[in-house]
């Protein structure tokens, strides 16, 4: 979120986006090729699969990704088309192979290498070897116990482009988090205005009332305000200790958070798809994912340490219900700009200084899309 830091500025004249950024296919297009299908996209946690053969489908735009631990328990990941005939093999959201990979249309077989292990009569074709049709390999990553995957044949290097934060998030111990919920939101907007609306608390006072109370929408600094990591953090009001209905922890502080972080609730947009937000007892994370130019769906998930979940002995719902109240008011308003962006009324107007991240996301996005 937003505000004063000596070094960082408003570029002058910053505006919002034009109309044809939230309403053109051909722009969702672009934003397919040029952002989604060459950036790092996060696609959920490495413990949603947990044994060998277990596997879940990232679908984006065009394309399917199949996403296992292979025989070995390794995380990979395969391009979810047959290199028969092309056919999507997976059209289950998750699941577990036994052992190999079977496109149901005439059997082709893979391993979970993506191996082509079995092929019907295709010993009659000349010079036909099975090396030469394995699965397409799709590049991925974990990260703080994080999924990434990136659809480009040569994709920047992860460690590279992630440096600003690599080490950032250390003392969250996060990779040892696990969620305690998961929900998926259905918003008929723009994927950008979910992502524009988490970049700001100009609008905390008037729309989320129960939020500005404990986080005062002043109240904090940025430490990353340009490219594509972009974010800070807030205070707490006096006498609110975390970000839950009663605005108490809803449980004892992560195990190794340093004291100067159990005052603040961070809060971070990971370009494209991802928002993170630590808190000083759980980290919340959403994804987000285009689903046409005026819809989208968002993913959030809410992460404890395992001994808290298992004890049974707090309420942990009171962080979830907090959010997903939150959520739902930020998914209506975006929502509603989607409405309103869509008339032929709509221009763009000046960002305010509380917007400064707004306009550093679209100078990431305008830049990324050429
Ligand atoms: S298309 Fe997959 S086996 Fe023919
Ligand atoms: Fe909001």
């Amino acid at each position: 979120m937003k505000f004063k830091k000596t070094e960082e500025t408003l570029r002058k004249g910053a505006h919002t986006l034009e109309r044809e950024y939230y309403t053109n296919s051909e722009i969702l297009q672009k934003e397919y090729d040029n952002i989604f299908l060459n950036s790092w996209i996060c696609a959920g946690r490495s413990t949603e699969l947990s044994k060998s053969g277990e596997y879940k489908i990232v679908n984006l735009g065009t394309e399917s990704a199949i996403i296992l631990r292979d025989s070995k328990g390794l995380l990979k990941a395969h391009a979810n088309v047959c290199r028969h005939r092309g056919t999507r093999i997976c059209e289950k959201s998750k699941g577990t192979f036994s052992k190999s990979i079977q496109c149901g249309y005439h059997g082709w077989t893979y391993n979970l290498n993506g191996d082509l292990i079995g092929a019907p009569h295709m010993d009659s074709v000349d010079g036909f070897n099975n090396r030469d049709y394995p699965l397409h390999s799709i590049s991925i990553e974990e990260w703080e116990g994080f999924i990434f995957i990136n659809f480009d044949n040569k994709p920047v290097n992860f460690n590279e482009y992630f440096s600003p934060i690599i080490k950032k998030f250390t003392n969250w111990n996060i990779a040892d988090l696990i969620p305690i919920e998961t929900k998926s939101y259905n918003v008929a907007g723009n994927w950008k205005l979910v992502i524009q609306n988490y970049c700001e608390c100009y609008h905390c006072p008037v729309l989320h009332p129960e939020l500005a109370a404990i986080t005062p929408y002043l109240g904090g600094e940025n430490d990353l305000y340009s490219g594509p990591f972009l974010g800070g953090y807030m205070n707490f009001s006096k006498n609110k200790k975390s970000v839950t209905k009663s605005g108490e922890l809803c449980c004892p502080p992560l195990s190794n958070l340093k004291k100067e972080n159990i005052d603040k609730v961070y809060y971070y947009s990971i370009a494209p798809n991802m928002l993170i937000s630590l808190h000083p007892e759980y980290v919340m994370y959403h994804t987000v994912w285009p689903d046409g130019v005026n819809k989208c769906r968002v993913d959030c998930s809410w992460l404890f340490e395992k001994n808290i979940i298992n004890s049974n002995d707090y309420n942990l719902l009171d962080a979830v219900n907090f959010w997903d109240m939150t959520n739902k008011q930020d998914w209506h308003i975006s929502e509603l700009s989607q409405l309103g962006i869509q008339s032929k009324k709509y221009s763009p107007a000046p960002y305010s200084r509380q917007e400064s991240l707004l306009a550093a996301f679209d100078d990431y996005y305008k830049k990324s899309l050429k």
